[in-house]
């Protein structure tokens, strides 16, 4: 096939995934026109500044106070692509949470002829005037772990279970410290309302708690992920509120640093749980200030989406093991991490040294992570 009937049509894209979706079982599988991998986008190259046939990859990731975007999605990313065609370049770029600034970065990237967009959206729902100009480029477009319609391939974890787990943490906190779940209210600091995956994560926990017959009396959506805006909702919440919460669900490590702060200053211990399995998350659970974290492997997530890049970037359609919303999907599973289990996480992607260090070397010791 040539590079003309290579244009991009995605009804037809997402009926071929549609019809994969069922043979291809837990690995990336792809379906082309025998075209090779690193032809790049003709269409998309007329434009480039480059023009050489070689491919090259937009990475746009939302924000850096999380550390895994730039210590762990955007190496890996590059690694894996690498990998799939020595040749290709990855061009990376981080919004630092800011909707307007990733919109630019998008746009520059289709201006200057890129071969795919791999975008974790700061703003879901305002990426739609992008795609379309990516579109009329024929470029096509990855969601990275935040789904938002349009896209090509998609790759995550299942954010509604990551929920689930979420919300069991909370229970076993509670059981941990034999506090009956429904003797008092538990609260929630969910995540940024911007992001889709928040509103999965939120609902996944709302589902595992209210089964359990907890009540859950106070809701807040953290703007931007803030950990400060976290830390002021708790603050306020436990000055005017007569009830103490027994639990507060935190959506992430990030903004649970900011519920501990509060918490510790009022001297209240609730049960607290997060997200990401970051070094401070992980700490804080060694100190006993946490009782759980979600460890997400971040490397197998980067290279579905870089195979997926690459191909796309070839001419190929990426298939996925499932679908989302008639998106070609790959899921990565993500687990609860408990003091007793932190031993069994560390390795490549979290090392040791750097969670023990300080006072917490001698709470690593007890807890046998070594
Ligand atoms: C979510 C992501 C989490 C966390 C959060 C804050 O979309 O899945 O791992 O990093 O954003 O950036």
């Amino acid at each position: 096939m040539t590079h003309n009937l290579q244009s991009r049509n995605k009804q037809s894209r997402k009926r071929f995934a549609l019809l994969g979706a069922s043979v291809a079982i837990g690995a990336l599988a792809l379906s082309g026109c025998g075209s090779q991998k690193g032809q790049g986008n003709e269409e998309a190259d007329s434009g480039s500044s480059s023009g050489d046939g070689d491919v090259t990859i937009a990475l746009l990731l939302p924000e850096s106070k999380t550390t895994r975007y730039e210590s762990l999605d955007k190496p890996n990313f590059e690694k894996y692509v690498k990998e799939a065609n020595p040749d290709a370049k990855v061009e990376y770029r981080n919004a630092n949470q800011d909707a307007t600034q990733q919109q630019q970065q998008f746009e520059a990237a289709v201006t200057e002829g890129v071969d795919a967009i791999v975008l974790d959206p700061v703003d879901a729902s305002a990426v739609a005037s992008s795609l379309s100009k990516a579109e009329a480029k024929k470029i096509p477009v990855i969601a990275y772990d935040r789904f938002f319609d349009g896209a090509d391939y998609y790759t995550s974890f299942d954010n509604k279970k990551i929920g689930n787990l979420q919300g069991q943490a909370v229970l076993d906190g509670l059981k941990a410290k034999k506090v009956d779940p429904k003797s008092g209210p538990v609260w929630m600091v969910n995540g940024d309302p911007k992001d889709p995956n928040a509103a999965d994560f939120k609902a996944g926990a709302e589902e595992t708690l209210k089964k359990a017959g907890v009540d859950i009396a106070a809701s807040h959506d953290t703007l931007d992920w803030n950990p400060d805006d976290a830390r002021q909702w708790v603050e306020g919440q436990l000055q005017s509120s007569d009830k103490k919460p027994i639990a507060i669900y935190s959506a992430n490590d990030g903004t649970a640093g900011g519920v501990i702060a509060a918490t510790k200053k009022a001297k209240d211990e609730p049960v607290v749980t997060g997200q990401d399995a970051e070094v401070d998350g992980l700490q804080n659970i060694l100190k006993g200030d946490q009782y759980a974290t979600i460890y997400k492997s971040i490397p197998p997530q980067a290279e579905f989406a870089a195979k997926a890049a690459v191909a796309l970037a070839g001419g190929e359609d990426p298939k996925g093991s499932t679908t989302y919303k008639d998106t070609p999907t790959d899921f990565v599973e993500a687990k609860v991490v408990t003091k007793d289990t932190i031993k069994d996480i560390v390795g490549d992607q979290i090392k040791a040294s750097d969670i023990c260090t300080g006072d917490v070397k001698k709470l690593c010791d007890d807890a046998g992570v070594k």
